[in-house]
């Protein structure tokens, strides 16, 4: 089996980088924080069948973390994680130091997130997206890559990182991906690491408040379908910080049903937050 060859500074990147544009083969680009799961491995395999090199880069960004306590407790075991990748052809690990990614002379200027940036995560974790958008402006610029994979669990990420693709003029393409669920409907996640058994099925009432809600479409108004959905979701074990129906483009509430919409939430089950959404 292929051993994954791990790369450790944003040098050896520049010199692997390098040699790809001068065989003219293409890079797909995974961005992580680590403790990959089958989320993760469904974009990488992705990847793999779209470019000739794949480069996944595992870093636990502490600039996008407003709560120290998160930080600490974000799972982290990069052992397993290149356990995970070997056997992948041609996929490469970059697991840089924080100095690597924020040097001194870090050239980067933050741009204005506008409308996007301020509801959902945006109001309810200060400084999340500025966070988000200086380790991937970051990466992107040292990886070049021709195409970087996102999941769609974390939507308002995803727009976010289209946002700052087009406002640094990076010459990548975006790729968004389907959400992976466990066979009883929990987003994978990083953090479900940290969910005990009982926790795990508490959280599967994020998954039927949505399904519940995207029943409800033209069958109440979007009022009703919130009220009906927090009164079955106060009947469950969770704490719930959001629940919004909102425009897949613009992310802001909808007070009306369109054609497409999104169901976006976020909750702490015991000590983890979980977020989520579906289209419908
Ligand atoms: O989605 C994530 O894991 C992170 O937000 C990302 C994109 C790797 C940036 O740290």
């Amino acid at each position: 089996m292929p051993k994954v060859m791990v790369i450790q500074t944003s040098q050896a990147l520049q010199q692997f980088r390098e040699k790809l544009k001068d065989a003219s083969l293409s890079l797909g680009f995974v961005p992580t924080m680590g403790a990959l799961h089958q989320g993760h491995v469904s974009l990488i395999e992705k990847s793999c069948q779209e470019n000739d090199f794949t480069l996944v880069s595992i870093f636990v960004n502490p600039k996008q973390f407003n709560n120290s306590e998160d930080l600490q407790k974000y799972p982290r075991d990069l052992k397993s994680d290149i356990q995970l990748l070997n056997g992948l052809k041609n996929c490469v690990v970059f697991a840089p130091t924080e100095a690597d990614l924020y040097p001194e002379n870090d050239g980067f200027i933050p741009m204005e997130l506008g409308d996007i940036g301020r509801v959902l995560e945006g109001a309810f974790r200060p400084g999340h997206f500025e966070g988000v958008v200086h380790v991937v402006h970051n990466l992107f610029r040292l990886v070049s890559a021709d195409r970087a994979y996102f999941g769609q669990k974390d939507f308002q990420q995803l727009a976010i990182i289209r946002l700052l693709t087009n406002h640094f003029g990076f010459q990548t393409e975006i790729i968004a991906c389907p959400t992976v669920r466990e066979p009883n409907g929990l987003a994978m996640s990083s953090r479900n690491m940290r969910l005990g058994e009982q926790e795990r099925k508490d959280a599967l009432i994020i998954i039927h408040v949505l399904r519940k809600i995207a029943s409800l479409k033209n069958q109440v108004s979007i009022k009703e379908a919130l009220v009906q959905a927090q009164a079955f979701f106060s009947s469950g074990k969770l704490s719930l910080e959001y629940l919004a129906i909102v425009d897949p483009e613009t992310l802001q509430e909808l007070n009306e049903w369109k054609e497409n919409q999104i169901c976006c939430i976020a909750a702490h089950c015991g000590s983890v937050r979980l977020i989520d959404n579906l289209l419908f």
